[in-house]
């Protein structure tokens, strides 16, 4: 079997398939029924064909009788240990562990532990985060953060150009109330003296404690006072329009907030490369909207303007998509057409991917409709909705804090840092490294909390479970390359020097064998996850890969182990195992400290 193609390193079911494709053809059968996959019955197999089954029709001949041929061609293959065909056709596949050996071996050796990056890159935009400027960033935007920041990392690995925005709320009536209600308090402000023509100062006149306290109060008081909102509508439209103190005051808004967020984003390592908002799609409407009006595309309904997108296939209803209101005022959907056509000019991207709360996806359905129907986005350009559930609190609904108010995302992180800081049993270190040993394992407490699950999916948030070191859990991964490392570091000591070179030996027993495996499905994961955007499956593998770990690290005495040879081997294995586990736990955003 060729482990190398050129310069990349294949995946092994890739190698598998060939080498079992090859027999079925030599055979005299269809290329196609070479088929292989990750046995459903691991205490048999590791791998399974069942491709004699399905050519039985089309040969008219005995499943059993093609499985039996296409094995009988395989019997001394040096890459299978054991290959068989068993009743009524399956071809069930044990690869050799001096196969698997080298493939890992040959792993260790590549860049990316064999995840090659892909030969045309992609330019792709990811949306997340989406928080709203002058509110505080609460629990209900941290799956959007963390789940995207997720995606753009995998994008990434692969060699894709991607870009994460985080496409800030900055365009509604919210900008209006903060603006109104800081002039009821404080009508002396200069920003409020029309026939001021001086520079505005550059100081904010309020903090972010302030103006989380003026939005709340702001909304709650325009719901019951009709003439308070209008006013509020009205600084709306007068910034909208470009009224120069408004202005002065709104980049205050904008500047205090964003700092903000970018110190909250920070600490769970989320990082946008584009601080876009809203309000800078503004000037792509004019234009936007006269092409679709020209084109035929929009028309006058019930005097709003509206594109037509539904499709004769529709099971339930879709309606058009809004462009203009009656009164010509644009809404969220406009705002997000005209970021396409910002996108596309900035980006000449080949994917948008918009990670939003799953009660939007109608939304972007038509959004999306339209854009492809208007042609303001070519038909070869990728729009993907990924739709998240809701984080709930035990009672199975939205998470909210102990007084029924809305969590903040610090508090949040913080009460799981103590949790966390609580549970830890290494105590040898400062005050100082164990609040950051803390810091680190909450965060991932916390996102591997969220990014197990599929993503569509509505998940209980559960302290204690999420911040245990065994089971499903952040902590018990970062503990397994904690653990690792300090093996190695004991090894280091015991021979004096660091390991010389990663050779692999066959596994010489079953926990060992069950390790590698493991590891030589790191390529074929990464790529599944980025495809099918499931961070859950990096999480899944890394579990299962620290499950492995445990085993063989339960039957074997690395330190103690006398054979030099095989000790070296192993070493080399748990460095892979660690490198791996690390590599992925960094797609996933979250970092592993040295010990805990
Ligand atoms: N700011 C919005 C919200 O809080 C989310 C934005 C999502 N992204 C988008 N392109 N619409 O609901």
């Amino acid at each position: 079997m060729q482990l190398h193609m050129g310069e990349s390193m294949k995946k092994i079911i890739d190698m598998i398939k060939e080498e079992v494709t090859e027999a079925f053809v030599k055979a005299g059968y269809e290329e196609r029924y070479g088929m292989v996959t990750v046995s459903n019955r691991p205490d048999l197999c590791q791998y399974q064909c069942n491709g004699a089954l399905a050519a039985a029709k089309q040969y008219k001949k005995a499943p059993i009788m093609i499985a039996n041929e296409v094995v009988d061609l395989l019997k001394e293959s040096k890459s299978f240990s054991d290959i068989s065909a068993i009743a009524p056709g399956f071809i069930n596949i044990i690869l050799s562990d001096a196969f698997l050996a080298s493939y890992v071996e040959n792993m260790a050796k590549e860049d990316k532990y064999g995840c090659e990056e892909v030969k045309a890159p992609q330019s792709i935009v990811v949306d997340y985060g989406g928080p709203n400027i002058a509110k505080p960033l609460h629990v209900g935007h941290l799956r959007s953060a963390i789940i995207g920041e997720s995606i753009k990392r995998l994008g990434r690995f692969l060699g894709h150009k991607v870009v994460g925005d985080a496409h800030l709320g900055d365009w509604g009536l919210q900008m209006g109330l903060i603006i109104t209600e800081c002039k009821k308090r404080n009508p002396q402000w200069v920003y409020f003296d029309d026939a001021f023509e001086g520079e505005y100062p550059s100081e904010p006149p309020f903090t972010m404690a302030e103006l989380e306290e003026i939005y709340p109060y702001a909304n709650a008081y325009s719901k019951e006072h009709p003439e308070y909102k209008e006013e509020a509508q009205n600084a709306t439209f007068l910034l909208q329009s470009g009224k120069r103190g408004y202005k002065a005051l709104w980049n205050h808004i904008l500047n205090v907030s964003v700092n903000d967020l970018k110190k909250n984003y920070t600490k769970l390592n989320v990082e946008f490369d584009l601080w876009k908002k809203e309000s800078d799609a503004q000037p792509y409407i004019p234009d936007m909207v006269k092409y679709m009006k020209e084109e035929g595309y929009a028309y006058v309904s019930d005097g709003a303007l509206v594109v037509d997108v539904k499709e004769e296939t529709d099971k339930k209803e879709v309606p058009p998509c809004m462009i203009l209101k009656s009164d010509g005022a644009t809404l969220y959907n406009t705002t997000d057409l005209a970021t396409i056509v910002e996108r596309v000019k900035l980006f000449q991207p080949d994917a948008i991917t918009y990670v939003v709360d799953k009660r939007q996806e109608l939304y972007f359905e038509q959004v999306f409709r339209c854009a492809k129907k208007t042609k303001i986005v070519g038909e070869d350009v990728k729009l993907t909705f990924l739709g998240f559930g809701t984080m709930n609190g035990k009672d199975g609904k939205p998470f909210k804090t102990r007084e029924g108010g809305v969590m903040r995302l610090e508090t949040l992180i913080e009460s799981i840092t103590n949790a966390v800081y609580e549970k830890m049993t290494d105590r040898d270190m400062s005050e100082e490294e164990a609040k950051e040993v803390a810091r680190k394992v909450g965060v991932a407490a916390l996102k591997y909390g969220d990014l197990s699950n599929q993503a569509s999916k509505d998940y209980v948030f559960d302290l204690e479970r999420f911040t245990s070191f065994e089971g499903n859990t952040g902590p018990y991964i970062l503990y397994t390359i904690v653990r690792i490392k300090s093996i190695l570091a004991k090894y280091k000591e015991k021979a004096g020097k660091d390991l010389e070179q990663l050779a692999i030996l066959p596994a010489s027993n079953e926990s060992e064998t069950g390790l590698m495996l493991g590891i030589s499905k790191f390529n074929d994961m990464v790529e599944t996850a980025f495809a099918e955007h499931a961070p859950h499956k990096v999480c899944q593998y890394i579990y299962d890969l620290s499950n492995a770990f445990a085993r063989f690290y339960h039957e074997n005495k690395i330190i103690g182990e006398e054979n030099k040879e095989r000790q070296e081997s192993w070493i080399s294995l748990i460095t892979v195992t660690k490198g791996i586990l690390e590599t992925c736990v960094d797609l996933l955003g979250m970092e592993a400290p040295d010990r805990m």
